[in-house]
C-alpha cells in the first residue's frame, strides 16, 4: 500500500509544509523565522502568527513543487493541532482545512510530540535511502523527547500506544539551552550556539561528576560547578529551572556584575572572557544532559526496553546523541535518531510520517476525522 500525505506544522516559529509518501520524505519546506524574533530574544507569538500567515500559501506550493506532485496526488492532509502556540497553530489548521475542503481530502489532526517521536522513521528520497521495515521495530521502545518546550520519556508499547513515564516538572532542556545561552550573551536562538561552543571546546575543559551527601554536581578543573537536578530521586521526571538559576548565579560570581536583561539582549556580558564562555558552555551542556543519561539508565533498569528513539530539537546535539547511543550499545539495544538535521527541530515531514505509519500499520482502523477539531483533544498517552 502507498499513501501520500501533505502535512502542515505551524506550532511555533517554523512555517512548515511537507509531502511524505509512506515513510519517504518527498519534500520538507521550513523557512526559518529567526530574523523576525531575533530582536526580541525569543519567539513572540503574535509575530510568529503574522509570519505564518504571510508565508503559508507559498510554503504549501513550494512543498508540492519540490515533491513534483499536485494536490490531486495527495491522499490526505495532516496538520499539527498541538501542543504549541495556539495563535500560531490556528494558521496551519485553517490552511489545512481549506485544502482538505477544496480538494475533498480527509483531514487528519496530529500531535506535535508524536511527530518528534516518529521522526526517527522518516527517510530521504535519495537512491541510498532505505526505508525502515516497520515490522522489524521492537517494543516497548523508549522515546526520549528533548525540545524547547518538552523533556519527556515515553514508553512506546506499539505505534500509537504511548505512556509518558517521565517529564519535566518546570522548564524544558532546550529552553534551558536558549536561556542560559542568552545569559552568555549569545543572542537568539542561543541553544545551538552553546552546543557549538561545547562541541569545539570539550577537549579543553574536562568535566567530572561528584556525588555529594544530598546532591549531585558536575564541575570543571578550575572549580566551576553546576547542579544535576533530580539525580538522586527514583522517579523519572526532570527539572531545569534550578539549573537556570544556578547558571545565572555562577555567571554573576565569575563576572562580579548583576546579570541584567538588557545586558543579555545586547549580548554585552561584562567581566566574562571568551575562555570563560567556552568553559561555561561545556559545563552547562554536561549539567543539562546528565539528568537525561541518568533517567534513561533508570528507565532501562525498570522496563524491558528494546529500542531507544531520540527526537526533538535538542536531538540535533551530537553529544547527546553519542551519550544515548553509548547507553543503547551497552544494553545491546537499537538506537534511532532522525536521519537529517531537518527532522530534529520542528518540521512538517514528521507530522506526515505519523499519519502514514499509523495508516500503514492499521489500515482501516485509523479514524480519519474530516470535520472540526473540537472532538480531538489528545492522543492517548502523549498528553496535550
Ligand atoms: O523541537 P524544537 O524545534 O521546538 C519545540 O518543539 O520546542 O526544539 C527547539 C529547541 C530549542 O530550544 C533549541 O535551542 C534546541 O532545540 N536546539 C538545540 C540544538 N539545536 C536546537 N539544543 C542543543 N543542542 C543543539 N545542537
Ligand atoms: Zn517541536
Amino acid at each position: 500500500m502507498t499513501t501520500t500525505t501533505l502535512a502542515i506544522d505551524t506550532s511555533c516559529d517554523e512555517t512548515s509544509c511537507a509531502v511524505v509518501r509512506n515513510t519517504t520524505v518527498l519534500s520538507n519546506v521550513l523557512p526559518s523565522q529567526i530574523e523576525f524574533h531575533k530582536k526580541y530574544g525569543g519567539v513572540v507569538p503574535s509575530v510568529a502568527r503574522l509570519a505564518h500567515e504571510e508565508r503559508i500559501d507559498g510554503v504549501v506550493l513550494e512543498a508540492l513543487k519540490r515533491a513534483k506532485i499536485t494536490m490531486q496526488d495527495i491522499d490526505q492532509v495532516a496538520v499539527t493541532i498541538g501542543p504549541g502556540l495556539a495563535i500560531a497553530l490556528e494558521v496551519g489548521i485553517k490552511k489545512a482545512k481549506a485544502l482538505a475542503t477544496e480538494y475533498k481530502k480527509p483531514l487528519i489532526p496530529v500531535n506535535h510530540m508524536e511527530g518528534h517521536l516518529l521522526s526517527v522513521f522518516a527517510k530521504g528520497n535519495g537512491p541510498k535511502s532505505v526505508p525502515i521495515d516497520l515490522e522489524s521495530v521492537l517494543f516497548p521502545a523508549l522515546g526520549v523527547l528533548v525540545s524547547g518546550k518538552h523533556t519527556e520519556l515515553v514508553l512506546v508499547h506499539d505505534f500509537g500506544e504511548y505512556e509518558v513515564i517521565g517529564e519535566t516538572l518546570d522548564d524544558a532542556c532546550g529552553e534551558a539551552f536558549d536561556k542560559c545561552g542568552r545569559m552568555l550573551g549569545l543572542g537568539y536562538p542561543a541553544g545551538p550556539v552553546v552546543a557549538e561552543f561545547a562541541k569545539q571546546q570539550r577537549k579543553e575543559y574536562k568535566v567530572t561528576d561528584e556525588r555529594r551527601h544530598q546532591s549531585y554536581i558536575v564541575k570543571t578543573e578550575s572549580g566551576l560547578e553546576l547542579p544535576v537536578a533530580m539525580a538522586n530521586s527514583p522517579e523519572l521526571n526532570f527539572s531545569y529551572s534550578g539549573l537556570k538559576t544556578a547558571f545565572k548565579q555562577l555567571i554573576e560570581k565569575i563576572s562580579g556584575h548583576d546579570l541584567t536583561v538588557e545586558a543579555q539582549l545586547e549580548g554585552d556580558i561584562k567581566g566574562l572572557t571568551k575562555e570563560k564562555i567556552y568553559e561555561l558552555s561545556v559545563l552547562f551542556e554536561e549539567a543539562a544532559f546528565r539528568p537525561i543519561e541518568i533517567k534513561v539508565k533508570k528507565a532501562l533498569e525498570k522496563y524491558d526496553i528494546k529500542e531507544i528513539w531520540l527526537g526533538g530539537g535538542v536531538s540535533a546535539n551530537t553529544n547527546l546523541r553519542s551519550k544515548l547511543r553509548k547507553i543503547a550499545k551497552a544494553h545491546g539495544i537499537t538506537f534511532r535518531v532522525p536521519y537529517t538535521m531537518k527532522l530534529n527541530t520542528d518540521n512538517a515531514a514528521m507530522i506526515g510520517t505519523v499519519v502514514n505509519i499509523n495508516l500503514l500499520r492499521e489500515t482501516g482502523k485509523l479514524e480519519i476525522l474530516t470535520s472540526g477539531f473540537e472532538e480531538v483533544d489528545r492522543v492517548p498517552g502523549l498528553g496535550f
